[in-house]
């Protein structure tokens, strides 16, 4: 059921907006009533660095990485109080789901925003200096309260990353699933599929997962390449883990 009409896109309520009480305003623009949209699944995530590097990948390497990771990490809004970082991470389901949200969350840049899309989400967004060692300003990192998936493959690719199929309601699961007949465990980078002290388990026989996790585990169990890393099939069962 792959179609337009049940189209998911992911949304994440970032640090800021928690940090500034905007979570209320930020679901009201984003509720049934205003985009016909349904909620698919939702959880609070404290973001680990491995979820962070894998939902920005694209931008590793660029001068703002480092901040940019920072802030989805809660750790630039909420410096001294490390229990409160967090975001509310949320699927949505519907008809143009993934268009209808980065329309109301508006441009990248909160001036942008401002300007160019007046009443979006992210005209309510900052601009927040980058730095290096010596404090030389290199560049702005934009502040701007939601993230929205960009297209069909950008939001298959993090509705998969923040989420397991057991988080969504099996009649709206759209990706396909399958379940696990092995043992499949997680420690310091490495897979095994036996138990190994101080090791996350990832799935064990009878779980339900991404069907492409699945295929991409058996890959890197058997040494061989995968069409995705280990961490990014990895980092879902890391979230609120107490060791992550
Ligand atoms: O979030 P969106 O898809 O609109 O933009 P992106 O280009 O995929 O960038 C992801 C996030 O990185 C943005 O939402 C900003 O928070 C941040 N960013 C930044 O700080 N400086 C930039 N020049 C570009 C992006
Ligand atoms: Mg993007």
């Amino acid at each position: 059921m792959e179609t337009k009409d049940f189209e998911q896109t992911l949304v994440l309520i970032k640090p800021d907006a928690l940090r500034h009480s905007l979570t209320g305003y930020v679901l009201s623009q984003l509720s049934e009533f205003h985009t016909g949209l349904r909620f698919a699944a939702t959880k609070i995530v404290k973001v680990h660095r491995m979820l962070a590097e894998e939902h920005y990948a694209e931008h590793k390497g660029k001068v703002f990485f480092e901040s940019l990771l920072e802030y989805i990490m809660g750790a630039s809004h909420y410096p001294d109080e490390a229990w409160k970082r967090r975001v509310i991470a949320l699927v949505y389901m519907g008809p143009g789901a993934i268009q209808k949200i980065r329309d109301i969350a508006g441009p990248t840049n909160p001036h942008d925003a401002r300007e160019k899309r007046p009443g979006c989400i992210r005209a309510l967004g900052t601009l927040f200096p980058v730095k290096d060692a010596s404090g030389k300003v290199l560049d702005e990192r934009m502040d701007n309260l939601i993230h929205a998936s960009a297209n069909a493959g950008d939001a298959e690719r993090e509705v998969k990353l923040w989420f397991k199929p057991s988080d969504l309601p099996p009649a709206m699961r759209i990706y396909s699933t399958e379940a696990s007949k092995e043992h499949f465990y997680y420690k310091d980078g490495k897979l095994f599929t036996a138990y190994e002290a101080g090791s996350v388990c990832l799935l064990a026989p009878g779980n339900v997962a991404w069907k492409s996790d699945l295929e991409a585990l058996r890959l890197l169990a058997k040494g061989q390449k995968a069409p995705c890393s280990l961490e990014a099939v990895a980092a879902k069962y890391l979230i609120n883990e107490e060791a992550s």
